[in-house]
């Protein structure tokens, strides 16, 4: 019976029991409401024979592997499992559950987080939680992230704000990715700023950190105090701003994606270096990382000849990314916290004059695995228990809100 079966891994899956089952070379598994699914010998072999109870890893070196034929029979249980014979007697059972969330792509990474909800100007505001309750409310943790991953930005609103409540969240999360900035730094206007982000000038749109091989992942910023005029917070989905380019601007595109600048960061004591295109895509299996921020833009490394197209590709990347089409402008009010993609979403700020009150916000980042490895562990306890989830105080308009 189902608690009879092991799976390699630690979720648990609904009993969709199999209809039937075909066996020549491989072992084709098949539903009732007509899906099916292709296994190979050695991947059953890896995933029932050789699965380790406690860890759940595979135990099996490839070269200790036995060969295909070892397999003798593939039968279905009367509960709806796979029976597996190996010809040295043994039986295994691979669970029909665990076997349909493979036939239905479950197990990829792209699974949890889900496709992205790609958005413009009319999104407005943020995707808003209630940050009042968040660490004790595991579903509104949820809920905020999940959000957060679809649309690369999501806001809590009246969390308490002291500086020691970002730390408090981010363990919740994972570990923090540290950089230059420490672990949990702070963004305010400073004479000796170490930073364009520590002094009360315009940011443009950017991303952090492209001088890093890997620049983070997801950034957190947590307003503490926010009694300046102006210095209003602006975002900018870089998925809209990429798909504006390849649309309409295809040699900019072109420049974009494949001429290469090296990016160098200007800290008194430290020296990060990277070269990469403004818009790299990476490998076949990588999100797209935006390296877009000019105060450490140092080089173009690239034909003198290519130089002139480089910026004139910059130029119309930054009027993109900064289009009232595509941009949303909000103020970060005191107990605001707001987590975004830092490699797929464009943030910037208005200026503001530091000599008229303090705008003092605490961030930090995390990387893109540990925020989906979370969201991935509270969807798990959240399906086994079967409980409904919060929405958002600002409703989302599906797939594409614009
Ligand atoms: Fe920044």
């Amino acid at each position: 019976m189902a608690e009879d079966v092991l799976t390699p891994d630690f979720a648990s899956y609904p009993w969709t029991p199999l209809e039937r089952v075909e066996f020549s070379r491989h072992v084709v598994v098949h539903w009732a409401d007509g899906s099916a699914l292709d296994c190979h010998p050695l991947w059953l072999f890896e995933n029932t024979v050789a699965v380790d109870p406690v860890t759940r890893e595979a135990t099996v070196d490839p070269g200790d592997l036995p060969p295909a034929e070892s397999l003798r029979a593939a039968e279905r249980r009367a509960d709806g499992a796979l029976v597996l014979t190996w010809a040295d007697g043994r039986e295994s059972v691979a669970h029909p559950g665990w076997l349909r969330s493979i036939a239905a792509g479950e197990h990829l990474p792209s699974f949890v987080p889900g496709p992205p909800v790609v958005w413009t100007a009319g999104l407005g505001e943020p995707p808003t939680f209630d940050g009042s309750h968040v660490l004790d409310d595991e579903a509104e943790f949820e809920a905020w992230l999940g959000a957060m991953c679809s649309f690369g930005l999501a806001r809590l609103r009246r969390t308490r704000a002291d500086r020691s409540l970002l730390e408090e969240l981010a363990r919740r999360i994972g570990p923090v990715r540290g950089s230059n900035f420490g672990g949990i730094f702070t963004v305010e206007a400073k004479l000796d700023a170490d930073s364009t982000a520590n002094t009360g000038l315009n940011l443009g749109q950017h991303t952090d950190l492209p001088t890093r091989e890997t620049p983070p992942g997801f950034q957190f910023l947590h307003c503490v105090e926010n009694t300046v005029a102006g210095g209003a917070s602006r975002m900018t989905d870089g998925l809209a701003v990429v798909a504006e380019l390849e649309a309409h601007h295809p040699a900019e595109y072109g420049a974009l994606t494949t001429l290469q600048w090296v990016f160098a960061n200007r800290a008194r004591d430290g020296d990060h270096r990277w070269i990469g295109p403004i818009i790299d895509h990476g490998a076949p299996s990588s999100p797209l990382t935006l390296r877009a921020f000019y105060p450490v833009r140092l080089a173009p490394h690239m034909p003198a000849e290519d130089v002139e197209r480089g910026y004139s590709a910059l130029r119309v990347f930054s009027r993109i990314a900064h289009d009232p089409r595509f941009m949303i402008r909000n103020r970060f009010e005191r107990g605001d916290l707001v987590g975004f993609d830092n490699r797929r979403v464009l943030h910037g700020r208005d200026e503001f004059d530091s000599g008229g009150g303090h705008r003092v916000l605490m961030g930090c980042y995390i990387d893109r695995d540990d925020v989906f490895s979370r969201l991935r562990v509270l969807r798990r306890r959240h399906e086994a228990s079967g409980s409904d989830h919060p929405t958002a105080d600002h409703p989302t308009r599906g797939e594409q809100a614009t």
